[in-house]
């Protein structure tokens, strides 16, 4: 393990919402002693899962795609990092397809976590900060969709969802940015998550 925060940036557009509400977020980890390294995934050029099966025990278990050892890359801080957390917008009630693509292809891990892979069972007990935002102002199930991916995604890594923070009504780029009590609240957010990884010997 070491010593960092990991934040993916999700989102397929540069310098939007959810890239302000990550700076925000590492800006409150740092704050609170931490260190914090955002990860933009839009730049990676991913596969989608084919879902061969290949990566089964008795298929192989391992993934097939091309592109397999590029994605362990990106995979490393899930099992490495002491903090996670998750910045993307909202797309039609669920992630934006590339992130979904990413979570897709933690396939492999699933079945290794399912199996009893003996480097999955030993990873601590770790938690991610979902940091959402909508264009929308209003709607009850916004974020639904997308907490229960990552929550589900997130268990071979032995990693639970720590509440998100939901930033509402936020659609041209540069609208977070104007916010500052909502960008003080995700500064909060991390460095209150950095607080509590330290407490709960994580950190
Ligand atoms: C394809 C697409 C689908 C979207 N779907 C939704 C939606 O279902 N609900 C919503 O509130 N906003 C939706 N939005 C608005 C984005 O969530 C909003 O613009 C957000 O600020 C984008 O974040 P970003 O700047 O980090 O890319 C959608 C935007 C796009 C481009």
């Amino acid at each position: 393990m070491n010593r960092e925060a990991v934040i993916y940036a999700m989102s397929p557009r540069q310098g939007g919402n959810s890239d302000a509400a990550a700076r925000a977020f590492a800006e409150g980890v740092r704050a609170a002693g931490g260190e914090a390294r955002i990860m933009a995934l839009r730049g990676a050029d991913l596969m989608p899962c084919r879902g061969c099966y290949g990566c089964r025990a008795d298929l192989g278990g391992r993934c097939v795609l091309p592109d397999a050892a590029a994605v362990a890359e990106l995979y490393r801080p899930l099992l490495e990092a002491r903090l996670l957390a998750f910045a993307a917008p909202i797309y039609f009630y669920h992630l934006p397809a590339q992130a979904k693509a990413f979570i897709d292809r933690s396939q492999p891990w699933h079945l290794r976590r399912e199996a009893g892979d003996p480097v999955l069972a030993a990873l601590p007990p770790r938690r991610a900060v979902p940091l959402l935002v909508s264009g929308r102002a209003r709607g009850e199930r916004l974020f639904e969709g997308s907490l229960l991916t990552l929550k589900y995604f997130l268990l071979s890594f032995n990693v639970r969802l720590a509440g998100a923070v939901e930033l509402r009504g936020y659609d041209d780029s540069h609208d977070l940015e104007a916010d500052q009590e909502a960008l003080e609240r995700t500064r909060g957010a991390g460095a209150q998550a950095w607080r509590e990884a330290v407490r709960d010997g994580t950190a």
